[in-house]
């Protein structure tokens, strides 16, 4: 038993197979990888671990628990997290406001509350804002935290969506696209700050098209084409597999 593991999942969208048979696991405190194509099911896969799209069939189970077809909070509050493809934050709320959304799953008042945004008691709402500075620390955005999000630039943005999915204290993070639109610099901060991530005993999932990101910083990698699983092994192992070379590492050197 793995802490993720994904066995025979299948999702269709009217005729269109987007995930086929797709079984992996991902121990404990790894960074894990899954790279494709285009259109190869990637993102689908995340929404059907994280509780967004509910599978045919097939099981998802984290410690040995099924989780397939909850909704995406009771996932949440079982230790997984997400970012998305498209960053998505409150543009309008301040950096610290975006990252205690996150942190309020974990509270008493609970998330529907935060969402409306009533009021906390004053002691609980202290400790959120604490613990949510923290992260900002952590992540480097301290000094951004009563800015608007919107105003920040891209790849911060990217960094305040990292605080807002770790202040649910996932055992679990499911990061999409994470170097999506960000220069070099702004990759390779992306890149420690995935394997500080993980120096915290949080294990990490990740779909990234940037190809020594991945190959730096993954333990494993899962490699889809068309939907199904064609490959899965270390980096090593998959930049000498043939098909995978074929189907996607081919297309992406030329
Ligand atoms: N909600 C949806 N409704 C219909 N088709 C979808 C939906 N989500 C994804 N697809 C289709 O499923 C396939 C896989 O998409 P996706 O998982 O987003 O691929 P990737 O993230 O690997 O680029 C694509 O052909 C896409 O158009
Ligand atoms: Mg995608």
């Amino acid at each position: 038993m793995s802490l993720l593991d994904v066995i025979q999942v299948n999702r269709s969208f009217g005729g269109l197979r987007a995930v086929q048979e797709v079984s992996f696991g991902v121990e404990q405190n790894m960074i894990k990888a899954i790279i494709g194509p285009n259109g190869a099911g990637k993102t689908t896969l995340f929404n059907l671990i994280s509780g967004t799209l509910a599978p045919d069939s097939g099981t998802v189970q984290i410690n040995g628990t099924h989780i397939q077809g909850q909704p995406p909070y009771r996932i949440a509050l079982q230790g997984i997290s997400r970012t998305f493809q498209n960053v998505k934050l409150f543009s309008h709320m301040t950096v610290l406001e975006n990252v205690m959304v996150g942190r309020h799953i974990r509270s008493r008042a609970g998330f529907a509350s935060a969402m409306l945004r009533l009021p906390h008691t004053g002691k609980e709402e202290r400790a959120i804002r604490e613990k949510s500075m923290e992260l900002l620390r952590m992540l480097g955005l301290h000094d951004q935290a009563e800015q608007e999000a919107a105003s920040l630039p891209f790849g911060k943005q990217r960094i305040v969506e990292f605080g807002r999915a770790l202040a649910t204290e996932p055992s679990l993070l499911l990061l999409d696209e994470p170097a999506a639109g960000l220069n070099i610099y702004e990759t390779a901060q992306i890149s420690e700050l995935i394997m500080k991530i993980r120096g915290q005993g949080i294990t990490v999932l990740v779909i990234e098209h940037d190809m020594s990101l991945v190959m730096n910083i993954s333990d494993e990698i899962v490699v889809l084409s068309s939907g199904s699983k064609i490959a899965e092994g270390t980096p090593d192992e998959i930049q000498k597999n043939g098909e995978v070379i074929r189907v996607y590492l081919g297309e992406e050197n030329a």
